[in-house]
């Protein structure tokens, strides 16, 4: 088995919000319904936090797979301002159930910002112990209702598309047909 390793990194976002809907902001659950389906390909696990237009993310898995995502990552316009916070050996998967998982704003997060002495959620201004703190209360809290509006965006976007569906509706083109030719039929006759 390969080397398993997690990294922390931070990022900032570059779209505009157009606020939450049911509870999520719509760009960021895109990125998680994306990132479940691929995560559960490549064999990843972690977490995901967004608050204040900054990104907090957890990543754990083999060696060759956290790096190729980092290096999409990298690559991904919708944020910006990538900084490894840390990378290290781990024995195991603390995230194991989790292909992405999501923490919303909560209570407890506010709370904890304001143990720090902060305004808002700005991972940039964290130090270690704070950093260690975030990743407990991650580790500890989960939505079940973020989490099934990310499910429910993840089988919409697994189901083959309605266009996919359609049968040829005969019934219709045989009509159309019966009406076409009976107008030329008529139309050869008045000649
Ligand atoms: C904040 C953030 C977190 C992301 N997390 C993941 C992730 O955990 N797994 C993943 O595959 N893609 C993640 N993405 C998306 C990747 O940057 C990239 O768009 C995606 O992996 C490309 O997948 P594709 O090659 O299947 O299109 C994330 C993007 C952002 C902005």
């Amino acid at each position: 088995m390969q080397r398993l390793i997690q990294i922390i990194y931070i990022s900032r976002s570059t779209f505009i919000s157009s606020g939450l809907v049911r509870g999520i902001e719509p760009n960021v659950a895109r990125i998680l319904a994306k990132s479940r389906i691929n995560n559960r390909r490549d064999g990843l696990v972690g977490v995901l936090y967004f608050g204040d237009g900054c990104f907090f993310q957890c990543l754990q898995g083999e060696e060759v797979a956290v790096d190729a995502l980092y290096a999409r990552l990298e690559s991904d316009n919708r944020h910006k301002d990538l900084k490894l916070l840390s990378r290290k050996q781990i024995s195991a998967l603390s995230f194991a159930d989790w292909s992405m998982k999501y923490v919303p704003i909560e209570k407890d997060m506010t709370r904890l910002l304001v143990k720090g002495g902060f305004q808002k959620f700005d991972p940039y201004l964290f130090d270690d112990a704070m950093i260690q703190d975030v990743m407990s209360l991650l580790q500890s809290s989960a939505d079940p209702e973020a989490d099934g509006i990310v499910e429910d965006m993840i089988k919409q976007s697994i189901a083959p598309s309605p266009a996919k569906n359609l049968k040829p509706q005969w019934g219709l083109v045989a009509a159309i047909a019966v009406v076409v030719i009976i107008g030329i039929v008529v139309f050869i006759l008045k000649k």
